[in-house]
């Protein structure tokens, strides 16, 4: 691995199952780690095992079948949880276990009823406990986005003495500022004694929007994983997008970070998510929603037309999309209604075009999107039309 690469780690099957409403089954989570597989992470968070039998064999098939990428199973900071986890994942070819605790001043009080010491205590006995079962251990501290960085760096360095390879610093609430979490990751990489043997990770949640930025900056301040899920599903407002990050190094190749992802698989990896959790995504999602690559409006249509670069920052076929789509409504000018028309068989010249797009108008103000066969209608009702096709 490069020192610029960044690692993706995929979480849709465990923090991106939390989320109301999905319940996949055990074959449909092998399925989709299949294709994760394919996709390219280099970590598939499989499941939590200790959590249910259900999720304990989803994590072991999980196992069995991934090629590439790591297998990861989730822990708490307790034995059962670490030694459940280790069985769960003996068949993988790599195996890790994710163990930790929340940091946070609100999370040791309330949570855990404890002091921060003692918290630091179970850190790295967990962490030890793991290293006795698999030698790739990654250590969360739970709500680091809002815990003061000098006890975070503490927390760190007693993960790593107890032999962490990595360290995530999840924003579990997605509190922080772009500014802030970079600020963490930057603090963490300059104070933490030995953080030369670990990896830091980020792990941003959605709760302000800013899970995708926040991520970003993590790497950019030197954090080397990002945790994310397909579509960015995940509790409340879910996680990081993973196809958001991808894109967003690729398309900025400048940072000279890059990951491991073939981009062409992301939006059948998206709808194969969407599609087995029966969570239908936003159309304006970022990527892969329905209207990424739509253009409605006749100013954008028009340039789309002459030039895809005038508006469109991503080729579609580089994230799996076939074309970019120009969409008719009412807001469409001649110029799309000439390109759609043009698609249906009908070459139309300046003066026919007149006519067709008065026709048109009057027909998309009834109808909020126009499609192919009512091009054909509204082709048929125009006064051109035997010009049109003795032509
Ligand atoms: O958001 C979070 O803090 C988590 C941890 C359990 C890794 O999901
Ligand atoms: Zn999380």
């Amino acid at each position: 691995m490069s020192n610029n690469n960044i690692q993706i780690f995929d979480t849709t099957l465990r923090d991106g199952e939390q989320v109301p409403g999905c319940k996949l089954n055990s074959e449909q989570k092998v399925l989709i780690a299949a294709q994760l597989d394919l996709l390219g992470v280099d970590v598939i968070e499989a499941g939590f095992p200790v959590s249910s039998p259900g999720d304990f064999k989803s994590v072991e098939a999980i196992s069995k079948i991934v090629k590439n990428a790591t297998v990861c199973g989730l822990t708490r900071a307790v034995e059962n949880d670490i030694k459940v986890a280790a069985q769960s994942l003996q068949y993988a070819k790599r195996g890790r276990i994710h163990t930790g605790i929340g940091t946070s001043d609100s999370h040791i009080l309330h949570k855990f009823k404890s002091n921060r010491e003692a918290i630091i205590e179970r850190a790295f006995e967990a962490v030890k406990y793991a290293k006795s079962f698999v030698e790739d251990v990654e250590f969360y501290a739970e709500d680091a986005g809002r815990t003061e960085n000098e006890y975070l760096a503490r927390v760190c360095e007693a993960a790593i003495k107890a032999g962490a390879t990595v360290l995530n610093i999840p924003d579990t609430t997605g509190y922080c500022l772009p500014s802030e979490y970079g600020a963490k990751i930057k603090y963490l990489k300059e104070n933490v004694k030995g953080i030369e043997k670990a990896i830091l990770s980020c792990h941003c949640h959605n709760d302000l929007g800013l899970a995708t930025a926040n991520s970003i900056e993590g790497v950019i301040n030197g954090a080397r994983q990002i945790e994310c899920t397909i579509n960015g599903i995940g509790e409340r407002a879910g996680n990081t997008a993973l196809e958001e990050v991808v894109m967003v190094l690729k398309q900025h190749p400048y940072l000279n970070l890059d990951t491991n992802i073939n981009t062409s698989m992301l939006f059948g990896m998206s709808q194969l998510v969407s599609d087995s959790m029966g969570i239908y995504t936003q159309p304006n999602k970022a990527i892969v929603g329905a209207n990424a690559f739509a253009h409605s409006s006749g100013i954008h249509q028009d340039g789309v037309i002459k030039n895809r670069a005038t508006y469109e920052i991503i080729d579609p076929k580089d994230v799996g999309v076939t074309e970019s789509a120009i969409v008719l409504t009412a807001r469409s000018g001649r110029a799309a209604l000439a390109y759609r028309a043009k698609n249906v068989g009908y070459e139309l010249t300046k003066l026919q075009l007149d006519d067709v797009y008065a026709n048109f108008l009057s027909f998309a103000d009834r109808k909020k999107e126009i499609n192919d066969s009512d091009i054909h209608q509204i082709i048929e009702t125009s006064k051109v039309y035997q010009q049109i096709i003795s032509a």
